[in-house]
């Protein structure tokens, strides 16, 4: 099997026999590291970092010098023409020219997806905003499968920035796919894992989510110190077992499992501030007890304060082996998208299909409502036109494939009345009963009244209502 010319720009890019697969190249990588210099020479890589990163961007310029290549990079924005006003799809075809693989890091959720959209060459995204950060995913579950030699069925729970955490959530995809037991959520005051993630999980991979008050979810919640909100999400492995336990007792049980812990994301929460004293820190009396004695540590880092520094002699504590690890594993991942290797895939069972949505697309009407405005489909509009998946009909709701946020449309139209077979030009409200008469590829969706009315767009009897049922 062949990656080669593919992008990683989120982690639904490989499917769980590639990642096997890139795993065990990672293996042969690692036990070789300094005999790979053969693999790609002559190639570049561009490595083009708008936001601060120590290991992102260091493992990926490691990896591409140990597998022989070079590294042309950039670390300040205003060292490039996007400072001038450069769009990001003219950079990426004018990089695409000059390197053969780009790395990206961009503070705007889907700015990968332009770079790769228009480079012409394999794109890799190292950090999108809030939205993922795939690679990172890649070391993370590398890491629990060399310590606990399975995913399937590990209890995760992961800890802290949950809104804003890009690593968290890819990884909280990956470990759904890859049939984890559980995954428990403890955010920090007001970090909860945010509603598209959480679809995400319990509609394209078919998981079940709770939400309940601390005292229901007694174990865990002791030992961080929960507050308030804890959740928990039971992937399809697992739901059955939940059905056969009318108390949901949450517990890291039989230690087969990993606390991973993150930073709060201060460049991402604008003025908003937290409550140090209710943010899950991880301590070693924290996790004192024989419930936690194979508890895996694991931190994508940096750490601020989550992650006390006592924590770092403990046999548990796997953060340092998580980066250090990222360096065969991003040397795989290159070398298989440069088609500097190829990898026998095994048939891995896939716990899901993924569902093919209908897309919804058209230069007007409703835009993207990411809730920081952090879309790259609200900044550079001079091209990209705004485009959603139809992840739902009732509610009628639409994820925007560059950062994945959900927008709910008020008001629907059909274009039907611009092939001529509707006499007159209404539109209705989104909850009326013309959303199920209207086909979904004649579907015009709007956020306002006003957009409609100026697009010429006149309210029916049932733009007003909600639900005519
Ligand atoms: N884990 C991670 O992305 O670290 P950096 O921000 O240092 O790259």
């Amino acid at each position: 099997m062949s990656l080669v010319n593919r992008s990683l720009v989120t982690i639904d890019d490989l499917s769980n026999g590639e990642i096997e697969a890139l795993f065990s190249l990672a293996d042969e990588m690692s036990e070789s590291i300094n005999d790979q210099s053969h693999l790609c020479q002559g190639k570049i890589m561009a490595s083009l970092f708008f936001e601060p990163s120590t290991r992102t961007r260091l493992s990926f310029e490691a990896a591409m010098h140990r597998l022989g290549g070079s590294v042309i990079s950039v670390v300040d924005i205003r060292a490039t023409s996007l400072a001038k006003g450069e769009s990001i799809a003219d950079m990426a075809r004018v990089v695409g020219s000059y390197a053969d693989v780009i790395v990206i890091r961009h503070s705007w959720e889907g700015a990968a997806k332009v770079v790769a959209d228009y480079a012409g060459i394999p794109v890799i995204n190292a950090g999108d905003g809030s939205h993922e950060h795939p690679s990172q995913t890649l070391g993370d579950l590398y890491t629990l499968k060399k310590e606990r030699q399975t995913i399937r069925g590990l209890k995760i729970a992961l800890c802290g920035d949950l809104k804003h955490g890009r690593t968290i959530h890819s990884l909280a995809y990956a470990l759904a796919r890859f049939g984890v037991s559980r995954i428990y959520f403890r955010p920090g005051p007001g970090l909860e894992i945010p509603p598209h993630v959480l679809r995400k999980l319990t509609q394209d991979y078919g998981g079940a989510f709770y939400k309940g008050p601390a005292t229901d979810l007694s174990s865990l919640a002791q030992v961080l110190g929960a507050q308030s909100a804890d959740a928990i999400y039971i992937t399809p492995t697992d739901s059955h077992q939940l059905a056969l336990m009318p108390d949901v007792h949450l517990k890291l049980d039989t230690g087969e499992g990993a606390i991973y812990v993150t930073r709060f994301q201060k460049e991402r929460a604008g003025d908003s501030a937290i409550s140090e004293k209710d943010y899950p820190k991880i301590s070693p009396s924290v996790l004192k007890g024989k419930d936690f004695k194979r508890t895996l540590v694991m931190h994508p880092l940096p750490r601020i304060d989550e992650l006390a520094y006592e924590m770092d002699a403990d046999p548990r504590s796997m953060y340092f082996k998580q980066a250090a690890r990222g360096v065969p594993i991003r040397m795989a991942l290159i070398a298989l998208l440069l088609g500097a290797r190829e990898i026998d895939v095994p048939e891995e069972e896939e716990l899901f299909s993924k569902i093919d949505y209908p897309v919804y697309r058209r230069g007007f009407g409703v835009k993207c409502h990411n809730p920081g405005g952090n879309c790259v489909s609200l900044h550079e509009t001079k091209y990209i036109k705004p485009e959603f998946k139809i992840v739902s009909f009732d509610p009628l709701t639409l994820r925007c494939v560059y950062c994945e946020h959900e927008v709910q449309p008020e008001y629907i139209a059909s274009s039907e009345w611009h092939q001529g077979m509707l006499e007159s030009k209404k539109y209705h409200s989104s909850g009326s009963h013309w959303l199920k008469k209207i086909k979904p590829e004649n579907l015009i969706m709007f956020d306002t009244e006003a957009e409609a009315q100026a697009q010429g767009f006149k309210p029916s009897s049932y733009a007003g209502k909600r639900n005519d049922d």
